[in-house]
């Protein structure tokens, strides 16, 4: 059966690209056309590892006929700007996250692109992951009762000690330590679980939040330009499940996911691992006093999904970044719901700021109906 091929462009070939150019190939409907970046070499490094052209700029690519999905993997201070120009050029957007750094500005973008009639995407794909898929099969079965209580988790280490100045791609691309810590760690890795939480359990209602800086005298950051280097918010989603979630770069790495239900506690190991084990406890008849009413975890067996299992890229996480253009280009073919719509991830941006910022209180709706129904 032949499909059509959607053609792809990468605007900024930094770090992350080295991972979207490792898994493009385990999706034979996306070709790689060109990509450009405001450093030339970063751009030809990419097309001489990877395939396709070199765009001087940002604009040539956009004039290029075969490029029907852009995708931005520029720092976020650049990713409204470069989101805009992209859909006012008619063309589909997969942007990584988060889409904008307001709220406002990212439900502008929604706006524009459903005005132009371009599909709109952002990262990160892991809800299409195999852990992911499992856990949503898992809570929709009614394998923990009702869901009550998610614990996310995610620790990654104290970034001033864990020499992150010596990371490099496969391209040997530096790690942007210095534009990591000024976004920091909460507008970086909250989308990940913040994604799945609101796939699983509806939008975000109401929530508490609190930043703290902890580890930033460990850099030199006379400035004072430095993200807090952890936070915490207690989110109310709309099906009525509490969720504490933790980001940081503080405390000792933990990427975990617990859901506590009236008949069970499913865990998932690693947010960044698409394959990651997923595990249950039942509730069991409680025996005497050692209080075991949980049963010993046992391990529920991975889902398959629609897309390729292969990740192609494993130098730190088993992820395969190209699934959310994938879903892209078959919602653009075949007009199937995307997972998380445009105004979801519009949504997910504001809790992921109002995190960031440590900004408590009521949480708007996001403003389509396509929200899936949460599970209760
Ligand atoms: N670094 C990671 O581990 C990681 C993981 C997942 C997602 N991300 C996300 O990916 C995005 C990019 O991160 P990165 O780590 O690759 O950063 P990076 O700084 O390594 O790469 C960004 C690239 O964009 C280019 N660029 C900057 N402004 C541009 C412009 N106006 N036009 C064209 N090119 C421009 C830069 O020259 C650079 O090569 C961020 O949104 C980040 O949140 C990063």
């Amino acid at each position: 059966v032949t499909h059509k091929s959607f053609g792809v462009g990468f605007v900024g070939c930094g770090y992350v690209a080295d991972f979207y150019g490792a898994t493009l190939p385990n999706h034979s409907q996306l070709s790689l056309v060109g990509a450009a970046d405001v450093d030339a070499d970063r751009a030809a490094s990419f097309a001489a590892r990877y395939g396709g052209r070199t765009f001087a700029t940002l604009d040539e690519l956009l004039a290029c006929p075969n490029v029907d999905i852009v995708v931005n993997l520029t720092p976020p201070s650049e990713h409204n700007r470069i989101n805009h120009q992209v859909v006012s050029a008619g063309r589909h957007l997969y942007s990584e996250k988060p889409l904008a750094m307001t709220a406002s500005e990212a439900n502008d973008l929604v706006v524009a692109a459903e005005a132009i009639g371009v599909a709109l995407g952002a990262a990160p794909c892991s809800i299409l992951g195999e852990a992911a898929t499992t856990l949503a099969m898992s809570v929709s079965r009614g394998d923990i009762g009702s869901p009550r209580l998610v614990y996310a988790e995610l620790d990654n280490g104290s970034l001033p000690l864990l020499g992150s100045r010596g990371w490099y791609s496969a391209r040997g691309i530096p790690w942007p330590t210095d534009h990591e810590i000024r976004t920091g760690c909460t507008l970086e890795h909250s989308p990940y679980y913040v994604t799945w939480l609101v796939t699983l359990f509806g939008p975000v209602v109401e929530m508490q939040c609190s930043t703290a800086s902890l580890m930033l005298d460990l850099w030199d950051d006379e400035e004072g330009v430095l993200a807090p280097d952890f936070s915490v918010g207690v989110l109310r989603m709309a099906s009525g499940v509490v969720v504490r979630i933790t980001t940081g770069w503080v405390a000792p790495s933990d990427l975990s996911l617990t859901i506590v239900g009236t008949e069970g506690v499913l865990r998932v190991d690693e947010a960044w691992s698409y394959r990651s084990a997923v595990t249950l406890r039942r509730v069991q008849q409680p025996r005497g006093k050692d209080h075991a009413y949980l049963a010993d975890p046992c391990r529920v067996p991975l889902e398959p999904t629609p897309w390729a299992a292969t990740s192609g890229y494993d130098d730190t996480h088993e992820m395969d970044m190209c699934r959310g253009i994938a879903e892209l280009a078959q919602h653009i073919r075949t007009g199937c719901k995307l997972t998380v719509p445009p105004s979801v991830h519009a949504h997910i941006t504001d809790v992921c700021l109002r995190l960031a910022q440590g900004v408590s209180g009521e949480v708007p709706a996001p403003e389509s109906s396509t929200v899936k129904e949460p599970h209760t």
